[in-house]
């Protein structure tokens, strides 16, 4: 069959190296994608959100089934167009619906699901700009540090986490009145701090039956022992060391079952990926988010260690029959590093030449921001390329993807030289 893939990160391409591993995938599409895709597929400069482009392409090529990698295209609805489009209703879209959607484009939308579904999550409270100075003085019930989170969509930059509560205030009234995350903190969600360790679990799911995949571990801040600024993501390890038997059998009835449960209470299609955000607060883990899609860099390290057939496992989400696939896993370990552009988080130059990608043995260098001139491999983003290595454990497989970073040049590149340390 011919899929259409949609996004241009190293997700993508780890989505796109993997479903090519099909014999049921004849050819693949990827809209926009990378350097990295555009290797192994066929690249096409299409934004994910312009639907009525998407809708000519697929209809000219006859796309058998799209695959949705970023939020954006879901949040806006994706999935519901080709629903209610006579010519694409018939074509499976991977990712949930407007409505399930929302678990990510609104943290008041999943505060009240996790609640209404007896989920454990942080206590919390919403307010808008009229409710601000019942929100300071919510404020004052809490004990530090303060959790602020902008109700939209701010790429990854809506959470604040404040010690001082004069400052918290203060971000709190910048948030609602003076709009400082646009239209994502017209509304806020303060929520009580959690202390503990963070993991991601992600779960295929029809909406029905569901797969929970490989856990995965992400590093968010931009320097070593977590410091600097929040990013996307610069590393990642699966699975989780200290994600035994006792705390997934908790994440998996606590958690996963009452979320696909609520899905069919509420009525929520939900046909794709639940990346759920988790604080192990000793032992008992605690929701922190949904996103709605699967995460990046954890894909590069989640993708290697399915041995299954992705798309055989899409074509069971598609049918609701999920029930009837088995999910193999790699025992192996799998880790990435991500090479960035040297300033990323804030601001970087693009452009630069990658050198040395072909002398990468025993890793696979998932391309990031990347894109081909005059037939050259050049930096077009961020973060750049996720070095994924496997090992019979992490540290066997963070050890090969570091010797390989060796091999790799651009100008300006960092990477955090500790992924994997506090395991
Ligand atoms: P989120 O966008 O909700 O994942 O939040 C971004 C980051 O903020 C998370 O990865 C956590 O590190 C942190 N965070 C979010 N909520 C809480 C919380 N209630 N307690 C402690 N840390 C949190
Ligand atoms: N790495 C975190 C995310 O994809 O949201």
């Amino acid at each position: 069959m011919t899929i259409l893939l949609l996004g241009s990160g190293g997700r993508e391409h780890a989505l796109a190296w993997k479903m090519l591993q099909s014999s049921k995938c004849s050819k693949l599409f990827v809209a926009p994608g990378n350097a990295g895709t555009a290797s192994i597929a066929t690249n096409i400069p299409i934004d994910p959100c312009d639907f009525i482009a998407i809708k000519t392409f697929v209809l000219q090529e006859e796309i058998n089934m799209v695959v949705v990698g970023p939020e954006d295209p879901l949040v806006l609805g994706i999935y519901d167009f080709f629903k209610n489009d006579i010519f694409l209703k018939e074509i499976p879209v991977i990712g949930p619906s407007l409505l399930g959607a929302q678990l990510e484009g609104s943290k008041e939308f999943a505060k009240q699901f996790l609640v209404r579904h007896n989920i454990p999550t942080a206590a919390y409270d919403s307010f808008t700009a009229e409710t601000v100075e019942k929100g300071c003085q919510f404020l004052e019930t809490l004990q530090p540090p303060f959790v602020l989170k902008a109700d939209g969509l701010a790429a990854g930059k809506g959470v604040l986490i404040i010690q001082d509560l004069a400052e918290a205030k203060t971000e709190l009234r910048n948030m609602l009145v003076h709009s400082k995350f646009g239209a994502a903190s017209a509304k806020v969600v303060i929520e009580e701090f959690l202390d503990g360790i963070e993991l991601s679990c992600f779960v295929l799911t029809d909406g029905k039956n569901y797969k929970i995949l490989p856990t995965a571990k992400d590093y968010k801040r931009i320097g070593d022992g977590d410091t600097g600024l929040n990013t996307g993501g610069m590393g990642a390890v699966s699975p989780v060391p200290f994600a035994d038997e006792i705390l997934l059998e908790k994440i998996e009835t606590r958690i996963v079952k009452p979320t696909i449960e609520g899905f069919q209470k509420d009525g929520i299609e939900y046909k794709g990926f639940v990346f759920i955000g988790l604080i192990n607060v000793k032992g008992e883990p605690i929701v922190i988010e949904y996103n709605v899609r699967m995460g990046d860099p954890e894909t590069e390290v989640v993708m290697p260690r399915i041995k299954s057939d992705l798309v055989e496992l899409f074509e069971a989400v598609a049918n609701q029959k999920l029930d009837k696939v088995t999910l193999e896993i790699d025992e192996r370990s799998a880790t990435t590093i991500m090479i960035v552009s040297g300033g990323y988080p804030e601001e970087y130059e693009k452009g630069f030449q990658i050198s040395g990608l072909e002398n990468i043995e025993d890793s696979i260098a998932f391309h990031a921001g990347t894109k081909l001139e005059n037939g050259k491999v050049v930096t077009n983003g961020g973060r750049v390329i996720a070095l994924t290595s496997y090992g019979n454990d992490f540290q066997e497989a963070i050890k090969k993807s570091y010797q390989n970073i060796e091999k790799l040049h651009f100008d300006k590149m960092y990477y955090r030289k500790d992924i994997g340390n506090d395991l």
